[in-house]
This record gives structure tokens, C-alpha cells and sequence, in this order.
């Protein structure tokens, strides 16, 4: 059992709050401002599971240089390295239901802690998930300029979920059908273990039952986009909006 609470979470990084607020641009008067910040740039990214957050987080990487810190993967490590954190999480990850706060927050809060996300600007992907890890990366001064919500209808989802692969090597996203691997590398390909169907819809139902909770969070600067296009389609908005911000 960890025996970390949020509690002591705050405790521990109060008086040490990140300094990842910007002064905001100073806006055009009389016609509309179109804020284009200087400073490194912060993005949330959310959406149900499949929704295209890791592959949009490939493509925004790759254009921008931001620091993807994806919630999931963190806690997938955490789990293969056996740590506290991991073991308790694993049993929340089998069934496809949130980990507990005292497992993914400070996970998170120490991957933005870093020289590295504070210099290149941030890209968190699956972080905050409910009303209360937002409150707990907000007590740290962590906000981003955009929070990108991807929506994708529920009866596409399971199809991506189940069809889904990932290359361990270079850790590349492929669909076996929507976006197929080369077939050179198709034999090294793995899939995730919460890939089912099964869970994929445990994981869709703990999606609905808390996106309005931290959408609500984030309303000025929420940006809802459609993921049932094609991903370069979808790539191409969210460029709009962060070359805007
Ligand atoms: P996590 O790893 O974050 O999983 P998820 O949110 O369910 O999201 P996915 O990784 O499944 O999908 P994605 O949106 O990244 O889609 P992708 O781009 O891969 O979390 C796993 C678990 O960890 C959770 O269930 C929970 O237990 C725990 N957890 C994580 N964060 C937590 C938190 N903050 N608090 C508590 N617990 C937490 O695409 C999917 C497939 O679709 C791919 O095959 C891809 O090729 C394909 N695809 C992508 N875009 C398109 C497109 N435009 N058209 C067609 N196909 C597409």
C-alpha cells in the first residue's frame, strides 16, 4: 500500500509552488486580441479513451518540442518498476477504473517540476481526470493556456481501443486498420492490457462520469474539437489554436 495521501502532497510542495503561471500578453484594444505568448506554452489534453490523445501528442512533439507527460504512462512504468505507486495502481488500471489521487498526483507535479517542462512548455495528456486532481495541481500554481477536449462518439471509441498497437521500440501509436504498421515491424508490436473491449467500456463509463467535473474547471480556456476526422485533419485545428495561444 503507498502510504502517500494528497494531504501530505500539498504539504510537501506547499511553499514551493511551480512557476508555470505567464503574465498574460498585453491584449490589442478596440478589435479582437489574438494573444500569441512568447513563453514556453502549456497544454492539457483530454478525451475518452482512444479519442486520439497520444497520437495528436506525437504530432504536437514533433512540431512544437513540448514535453509530453501522459498520466498513463506514468503510471505504466510505475507499474513495471514495481513501485508503491505502481503496485497499488495496478489493480485500478486491470479494471479500467481511475487510479487514486495518492498514486498519480505527485507523479505528475514532479514531471512539470522539471528544468525541462518549465524550459520547453508542457503537453499534459490524461492529467486531471476529476474535479480533485485539478484542485491539487491548481494549489501548485499549475494551469495550462489551453485545454484541449477531444470528442469522439462512444460507439467509434471501442474499435480504436481494440484495434490499437503500440510499437515498443520507437513507442509509436498504430491502428491495425486506421493507421496500419509497417509490416516489418508488425511481429514486435504490443498491445495494452486494458485494450479490451471489456474494459474499454468500464474506462468509457469513468470517462462520462467525470469529464463535466474538470471540463468545469477549465471553461476559459476549453476547446472542444472533433476527433472523428482524419488525425492530420484534427492536427491541423489544434495547431490553430497553439500557434494562437
Ligand atoms: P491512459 O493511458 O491515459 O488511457 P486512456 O485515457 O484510456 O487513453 P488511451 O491511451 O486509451 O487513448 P488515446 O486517447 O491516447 O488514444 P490513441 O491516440 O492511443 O490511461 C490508462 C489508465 O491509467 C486509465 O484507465 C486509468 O486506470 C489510469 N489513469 C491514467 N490517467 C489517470 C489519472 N489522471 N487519474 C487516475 N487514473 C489514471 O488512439 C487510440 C487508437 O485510435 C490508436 O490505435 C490510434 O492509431 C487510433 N486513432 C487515433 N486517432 C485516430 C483518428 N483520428 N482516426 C482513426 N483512428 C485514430
Amino acid at each position: 500500500m503507498a502510504s502517500f495521501t494528497l494531504a501530505a502532497s500539498a504539504a510537501q510542495f506547499a511553499g514551493a509552488k511551480l512557476d508555470s503561471r505567464r503574465a498574460p500578453a498585453p491584449r490589442a484594444q478596440g478589435r479582437r486580441a489574438v494573444t500569441v505568448s512568447a513563453g514556453p506554452k502549456r497544454v492539457m489534453i483530454a478525451g475518452a479513451p482512444a479519442s486520439g490523445k497520444g497520437t495528436q501528442c506525437e504530432l504536437i512533439v514533433e512540431k512544437y518540442g513540448l514535453v509530453h507527460i501522459s498520466a498513463g504512462d506514468l503510471l505504466r512504468a510505475a507499474v513495471k518498476e514495481g513501485t508503491p505507486a505502481g503496485l497499488e495502481a495496478k489493480e485500478y488500471m486491470d479494471r479500467g477504473d481511475l487510479v487514486p489521487d495518492s498514486c498519480v498526483v505527485t507523479m505528475v507535479v514532479d514531471a512539470l517540476d522539471t528544468p525541462d517542462a518549465k524550459e520547453k512548455g508542457w503537453l499534459l495528456d490524461g492529467y486531471p481526470r476529476s474535479a480533485s486532481q485539478a484542485d491539487a495541481i491548481a494549489e501548485q500554481g499549475i494551469e495550462p493556456d489551453s485545454f484541449l477536449l477531444l470528442d469522439v462518439p462512444d460507439e467509434k471509441l471501442v474499435e480504436r481501443v481494440v484495434g490499437r498497437r503500440l510499437d515498443p521500440e520507437t513507442g509509436k501509436i498504430y491502428h491495425m486498420t486506421f493507421s496500419p504498421p509497417p509490416a516489418d515491424i508488425v511481429d514486435r508490436l504490443t498491445q495494452r492490457s486494458d485494450d479490451t473491449e471489456e474494459k474499454a467500456l468500464n474506462r468509457l463509463k469513468v470517462h462520462h462520469s467525470n469529464v463535466e467535473a474538470v471540463v468545469g474547471k477549465y471553461a476559459d480556456k476549453m476547446k472542444a474539437i472533433d476527433g472523428d476526422r482524419a488525425k492530420t485533419e484534427v492536427f491541423a485545428e489544434i495547431c490553430g489554436i497553439i500557434d494562437e495561444m
